[in-house]
């Protein structure tokens, strides 16, 4: 490359060194879990896989739905240009984890696994989870966002149950310990807290010019 052509990268990179961040750790970690399935000589890989996408895969989700609120405290607008990117990695780790569960716990035997979603809640509740994330990762991109135009922001709004749903998948597995579950619970309950305070805060924002005029023209009326 020549001098012109590196300073360009460089230029880049350090303008987008939080997009590079995202996609180097995630894909790595795709990587590192192929490495251990293949070669760690574990006693259950895919069960190890199935576990670990899982856990990356909820906090990828929390990650991604942390971006707005992150973007306003911090005063960075580099959290809302990951947004998209963690959410789809989020997406493709739970894809795996399903893939995974499927098969290694399942066979791709369709019966066991509906009796098993019949029998343990865990796993339904998972399954509504994913099937709400379906649509907005095949609606994330740009032409699709200018498609649905307001409709859009509604249907990214599934989000808000997908992502409950989640933590409450992890929280009723059968498990000695839930205070993993409980730290993701909230984690989550906390950014929807933020969410909350913010629209309040906003549509009071909004309604006080008006309530103080109707205030004025009340008491004008009453002298
Ligand atoms: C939004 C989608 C989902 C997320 C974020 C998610 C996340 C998780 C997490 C964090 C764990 C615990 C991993 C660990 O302990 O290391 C887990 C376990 C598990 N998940 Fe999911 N999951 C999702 C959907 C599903 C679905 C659709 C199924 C299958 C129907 C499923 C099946 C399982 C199973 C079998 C386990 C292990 C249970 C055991 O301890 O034996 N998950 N999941």
């Amino acid at each position: 490359m020549t001098k012109d052509g590196d300073a360009v990268a460089l230029n880049w990179a350090k303008k987008n060194w939080h997009r590079v961040v995202v996609h180097g750790v995630c894909i790595a970690t795709l990587f590192i879990l192929a490495y251990y399935y293949l070669f760690a000589q574990l006693a259950t890989p895919i069960r190890f896989v199935m576990l670990r996408t899982g856990t990356i895969g909820l906090i990828l989700l929390v990650a991604s739905f942390a971006c707005t609120p992150a973007a306003r405290i911090l005063h960075w607008q580099g959290a809302i240009q990951i947004r998209r990117a963690l959410g789809l990695y989020g997406f493709l780790f739970t894809a795996i984890h399903l893939f995974a569960y499927a098969w290694g716990d399942n066979e791709f035997d369709v019966e066991l696994i509906l009796r098993d979603l019949d029998e343990r809640r865990a796993m339904l509740i998972g399954t509504i989870g994913f099937a709400l994330l379906i649509p907005l990762a095949l609606t994330s991109t740009r032409g699709w966002q200018r498609r649905l135009g307001r409709r859009w922001k509604i249907l990214h709004r599934l989000v808000y149950l997908a992502l409950p749903l989640a933590v409450l998948h992890y929280l009723l597995l059968d498990r000695d310990f839930i205070q993993l579950p409980l730290v993701f619970g909230a984690v989550v309950a906390i950014l929807f807290l933020l969410r909350i305070t913010r629209r309040l805060n906003l549509s009071m924002r909004d309604r006080t010019p008006k309530i103080l005029a109707f205030l004025l023209q009340f008491l004008l009326v009453q002298h």
